[in-house]
């Protein structure tokens, strides 16, 4: 039956569409952070932020169903909800922050972000980490550096490295290290400027989770920031991965790093599985953009994407699901410090609150390969992951934020197993 439908899906869909697993895994239902195959198989799914509150979870299901019965349609009218959600939305960022357009992907929502960017400053150039993926239009897969596009890197952009002190802090105080890479940001300034494009905007992840999760470095995200701005540019922060209380200690993975930045994009935990996702600006900022240039967006933020956003909002607040992200989140991690202890093959441990990686590698250098083995192993016992980073050998875990200390527990066992048995 599923191989049926992985060959119709070749057929439907295209050879190339990817697709998680050796094994892909046909799944036909969720619960909380269980999710259920197409033979009654469940797996423990450490790898989906998308289901933020939990899959199905009751509440937003409700609230999806009671919006869909009772109207759906284009933005374009008076709605209450979605004003009432940009006003809650806004009231979780600081000052100046305050205004929100919705898109339906994350994708939209940083394209958005740059038109904006470039509109405010009057310049072009772009400066991105030089191992990222921030959306899938032409603009945003110009500038992807973490896997192939068939767009041309464009002459108003930069890459730029971002630190891993595990990797090439050796002999460097956490001072000098920044240094080191906000040089790249002070030359990559220059060089857009020498050739007449200026800077417009630096465009990062608050949590460098394509990167691999290297260990924040103190000062240097607000240094880059600075040096960005000195020269008349943008700061616009991608919160897709990290924000909505993942990494525990904050609602916001830009709070963790010191900077507000001028524009915040955010998607995927938004609606809990429904697309939405957003921008959040200052008033003028969004104000203008939109007096110069119409934007309008069909479905986003529509009566029911609002009223699944508004139900995740509820869900994480009633339940405090932030708390429980740095509570179980900092059990993991304990854990999995002690499995690094014990299995040579683990490497470095990453992350922080329920976002966590483990490295993997073979005589002190990066395994790929072992990782990917492991990935499949542990589908094969039971238990949903996948990897990243520049290498592709760290291990990434990323459960919805309802994730228990049962359910750490099951993933340590199973990851303990599973290390064994390489
Ligand atoms: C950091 C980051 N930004 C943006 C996106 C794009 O979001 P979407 O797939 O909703 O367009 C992704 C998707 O993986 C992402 O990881």
């Amino acid at each position: 039956m599923s191989h049926d439908l992985l060959q119709r899906r070749f057929d439907a869909l295209g050879r190339n569409a990817p697709l998680f697993y050796d094994r892909p895994v046909h799944l036909v239902r969720g619960e909380g952070v269980w999710v259920e195959d197409s033979d009654g198989r469940r797996y423990l799914d450490a790898y989906n932020n998308v289901p933020h509150v939990g899959h199905c979870h009751p509440r937003v299901v409700e609230a999806v169903a009671r919006q869909a019965a009772t109207l759906n349609l284009h933005t374009r009218y008076l709605h209450e909800t979605v004003v009432e959600y940009a006003e809650r939305l806004t009231a979780t960022l600081a000052e100046p922050l305050d205004t929100a357009i919705l898109t339906c992907s994350g994708s939209e929502a940083n394209e958005l972000a740059l038109r904006m960017a470039r509109f405010a400053t009057g310049r072009s150039g772009l400066i991105v980490s030089d191992f990222s993926y921030h959306g899938n239009t032409a603009t945003l897969a110009s500038v992807t550096t973490c896997f192939p596009v068939v767009e041309a890197f464009p002459a108003h952009a930069r890459a730029v490295r971002v630190p891993d002190p595990r990797h090439d802090g050796a002999g460097l105080t956490e001072a000098e290290l920044a240094d080191r890479y906000v040089a790249e940001v002070v030359a990559a300034v220059r060089s857009l400027e020498q050739e007449g494009h200026g800077v417009a905007v630096i465009l990062l992840d608050s949590f460098f989770a394509n990167e691999g999760l290297p260990d924040p470095v103190p000062g240097y995200v607000a240094r880059a920031v600075e040096t960005v701005r000195a020269a008349g540019g943008l700061f616009v922060c991608d919160e897709v991965q990290a924000g909505f209380g993942r990494t525990g200690d904050a609602m916001w993975g830009h709070e963790l790093v010191g900077v507000v930045p001028d524009i915040v994009t955010m998607g995927k935990p938004m609606g809990n599985g429904h697309p939405v996702a957003g921008v959040v600006a200052g008033n003028d900022l969004v104000s203008d953009f939109q007096a110069a240039s119409t934007y309008f967006n069909t479905f986003g933020g529509n009566p029911v994407s609002a009223a699944a956003a508004m139900a995740v909002l509820d869900v994480l607040e009633e339940e405090q699901l932030q708390r429980n992200a740095q509570v179980v989140g900092g059990y993991v991690r304990g854990h999995l410090e002690k499995l690094a202890a014990r299995h040579e093959v683990v490497g470095a441990v990453r992350g922080r609150g329920l976002f966590f990686g483990i490295e993997i590698q073979d005589d002190g250098r990066p395994a790929p390969d072992l990782t990917k083995r492991l990935v499949n192993d542990m589908r094969e016992r039971g238990v949903l992951l996948s990897r990243i980073g520049r290498h592709d050998n760290v291990l990434k875990m990323r459960p919805p934020l309802s994730f228990s200390q049962a359910d750490a527990d099951f993933l340590l066992g199973t990851l303990d197993d599973a290390l064994t048995g390489l």
